[in-house]
């Protein structure tokens, strides 16, 4: 930047593309506001270039190649059998990229297109309240702005002892591995390293997950994880938990982490380290202290419930403020903070109802309050329906898991739900959708079903719940 240079005036600067930054500047397009987005990498952020999205088509591959190597095999029970199933990983790679990846950022450009916003590539600094530095491959520029929403998502955590690099990767660099590793290593088994490993596991990689906690999947139970864990380890992968990575030392072969469990120091060796321990906020690289912004203990930007800062003029995002790291999170508070900025505000209250969802191989999903969350209330009830009671799980041959309803006893509202089994992530929006309503466990047993769905499991254990069941 140079001193004195002048600045142009902008109207609603956005920080970061991702599903926060992007969903903001189409709704704040749409509600009259002249935008600007600045993108210092690829449009569409972590979740369109290296997140959700690509890690969704890799688990995608995997499902695939299992199913047709139980077939090769003729381990399927359907008597179906094929003859010499091969993965051409470049291919495989590139259908991740060209088509699933490409095709969605592509989509996202054009809709920013198409709502007249003004795209610039650059990393974006703050020189004070009211000013953005961005600087560019050719130059810089300034930029000042009447509001901003600040969402530059998060970027994984390192061990400073082993830094990513060489055999040593983060999520990034698992999704484009040159190679399926023949024994890959994980250290973390949250939602990164579970759903990285389960690819990887049908990919044919043994895998070792080493987590710190006493159990993998932190953000589900103990009862959901477990049902991922006996999975991994039927399969001849391992896990061990109440286990800390101490330290790795790599060759140009392989890697060899050293972890202690119970006092005792173990070591595994493999061909790739993926360090998945979680992910911090990006407010350190864009001169949040030149501004007034307010910062949490744990470097996450303060908010209210429209999601500015103790700057008025200056909004925060998804992964940068507090809660979970959630794209969907990130869309949601998107839309609030842009009707905020353009004076159209609704209804901007965070309801109970934030899903999340594990895509490991068997899938977790959960909404609302949990059985550790109500674990001291005397007014709830829990209801747990198993899929190995639904025709078509039976059908599909993928009866693992349960769907878990908790509902209150006066009225039976419900106020919870878990999923464990096949199409969880997609049954749980139906459960999302009654507790954002305010429905009981009547409204969704009287709720007719299509026969033979998953979706009756959601009606068999509201029938529980009314103390009413026919399947079980
Ligand atoms: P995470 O917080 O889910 O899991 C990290 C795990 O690493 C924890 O269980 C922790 O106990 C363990 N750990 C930390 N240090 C360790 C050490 N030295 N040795 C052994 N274990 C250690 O973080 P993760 O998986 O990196 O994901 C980051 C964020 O991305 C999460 O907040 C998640 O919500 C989000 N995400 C969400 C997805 C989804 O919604 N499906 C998918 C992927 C990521």
């Amino acid at each position: 930047m140079v001193v004195g240079a002048q600045a142009t005036e902008v109207d609603l600067v956005v920080i970061g593309s991702g599903p926060g930054g992007y969903v903001a500047a189409i709704r704040a397009a749409e509600l009259g506001k002249k935008v600007t987005i600045i993108e210092k990498d690829n449009v569409g952020g972590v979740c369109l270039n290296i997140g959700c999205i690509p890690s969704k088509a890799l688990i995608n591959i995997g499902h695939h190649y299992q199913e047709s190597l139980e077939e090769e095999k003729g381990e399927n029970p359907f008597g179906l059998s094929v003859g010499n199933v091969k993965l051409n990983w470049e291919s495989a790679q590139k259908w991740k990229q060209d088509k699933v990846v490409n095709q969605l950022t592509g989509g996202v450009k054009m809709l920013l297109k198409k709502h007249k916003v003004d795209v610039i590539q650059g990393t974006a600094e703050f020189i004070d309240n009211n000013t953005i530095n961005v600087e560019q491959e050719d130059g810089f520029q300034l930029l000042q702005f009447n509001d901003v929403i600040i969402s530059t998502g998060s970027r994984p955590i390192e061990i400073p002892s082993f830094p990513f690099g060489g055999r040593i990767i983060d999520s990034t660099g698992a999704l484009s591995l040159p190679e399926v590793p023949k024994h890959l290593i994980i250290v973390g088994g949250g939602v990164i390293g579970s759903e990285l490993g389960g690819a990887y596991r049908m990919l044919g990689s043994k895998i070792t997950i080493v987590e710190g906690l006493d159990h993998i999947l932190n953000g589900f139970d103990k009862e959901m994880s477990d049902i991922i864990a006996n999975r991994v380890k039927s399969a001849g992968s391992e896990i061990f938990t109440s286990a800390m990575a101490k330290s790795a030392t790599q060759t140009d072969k392989d890697v060899t982490l050293t972890f202690e469990v119970d006092g005792k120091e173990q070591t595994v060796t493999g061909d790739y380290l993926l360090v998945s321990v979680g992910r911090r906020p990006n407010t350190d690289l864009i001169g949040l202290n030149n501004t007034d912004v307010k910062l949490t203990d744990r470097g996450l930007i303060e908010v209210d419930d429209s999601y500015a800062t103790n700057v008025p003029h200056i909004y925060a995002i998804g992964d940068v403020v507090p809660g979970p790291m959630l794209a969907h999170k990130a869309s949601f508070q998107a839309k609030v903070a842009a009707a905020a900025i353009a004076g159209a505000e609704d209804d901007v209250d965070l309801h109970v109802a934030l899903p999340a969802v594990a895509y490991t191989t068997t899938e977790l999903a959960t909404v609302g309050e949990t059985p550790e969350s109500v674990k001291d209330r005397k007014d709830v009830k829990i209801s747990k329906f198993p899929f190995a009671a639904n025709g078509r799980a039976i059908s599909m041959n993928d009866t693992t898991g349960f769907l878990r309803l908790i509902t209150e006893t006066k009225e039976g509202a419900l106020i919870g739900a878990q999923i464990v089994g096949p199409g969880a992530s997609d049954l749980i929006s139906g459960l999302s959708l009654a507790i954002e309503n305010g429905l009981t466990s009547k409204d969704i047993s009287l709720t007719i079903q299509p026969h033979p769905t998953l979706g009756e499991a959601i009606m068999d254990t509201a029938e529980l719940a009314d103390g009413l069941p026919i399947h079980v």
